[in-house]
């Protein structure tokens, strides 16, 4: 029976699932741990992976202003890896920035071979402005942060913008 995978943003009712699934991710320290708090507070950021009816995969894109942004919390559930699901999330990460008009994207990654096969450069970590750290410095591994950073301009890459829909419009005469 063919399957189908859905990308979109994250409501209210995700949390829950969503926390559940970034968890064991933050236990193994390969992502922050993010609360369910947390994840309210920034519900905005995420978008969610569905294969059929499951959460399958998760991430999240922090804006620093119109010339950087983050991707954050990526992660695609053990037994759904393999599937394409994390390079959709990572492409509507990408499209929805783009619509926004962020020109860079970046991200801190352990797998920066899967950035790379999807248009990233590797940068050095010193080259990303000093703003980025502050949610670091939470990290038990900030004084010895041995992530990767990748990035990529949307900009110059072929990346159809999501286009932001207008939450109201009117006529008047
Ligand atoms: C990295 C991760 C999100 C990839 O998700 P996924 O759904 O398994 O990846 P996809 O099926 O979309 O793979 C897309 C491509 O990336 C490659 N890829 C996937 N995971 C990779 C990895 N860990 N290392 C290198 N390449 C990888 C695949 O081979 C595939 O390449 P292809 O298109 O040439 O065949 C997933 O493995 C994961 O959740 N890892 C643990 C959490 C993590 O490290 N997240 C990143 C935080 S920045």
């Amino acid at each position: 029976m063919p399957h189908r995978i859905q990308v979109r943003a994250a409501e209210v009712d995700d949390v829950s699932a969503i926390a559940e699934l970034l968890a064991p991710f933050a236990e193994k320290e390969i992502i922050l741990p993010r609360s369910r708090d947390d994840i309210f507070q920034h519900l905005q950021e995420f978008v969610v992976a569905f294969f059929d009816e499951d959460l399958a995969g998760v991430a999240a894109l922090h804006i620093y202003g119109s010339n950087l942004a983050e991707v954050r919390s990526l992660v695609v559930r053990d037994d759904m890896q393999g599937r394409d699901i994390g390079r959709l999330l990572l492409e509507a990460c990408e499209k929805w920035g783009a619509g926004l008009g962020v020109a860079c994207i970046f991200a801190l990654t352990y797998v920066p071979e899967f950035f790379l096969s999807h248009g990233y450069e590797q940068v050095l970590k010193e080259s990303l402005p000093h703003k980025i750290w502050t949610v670091c410095v939470h990290c038990s591994k900030f004084a010895d942060c041995d992530e990767v950073a990748v990035q990529k301009r949307l900009s110059d890459a072929p990346i159809q913008p999501m286009r932001v829909v207008p939450i109201l419009e009117v006529d008047q005469p």
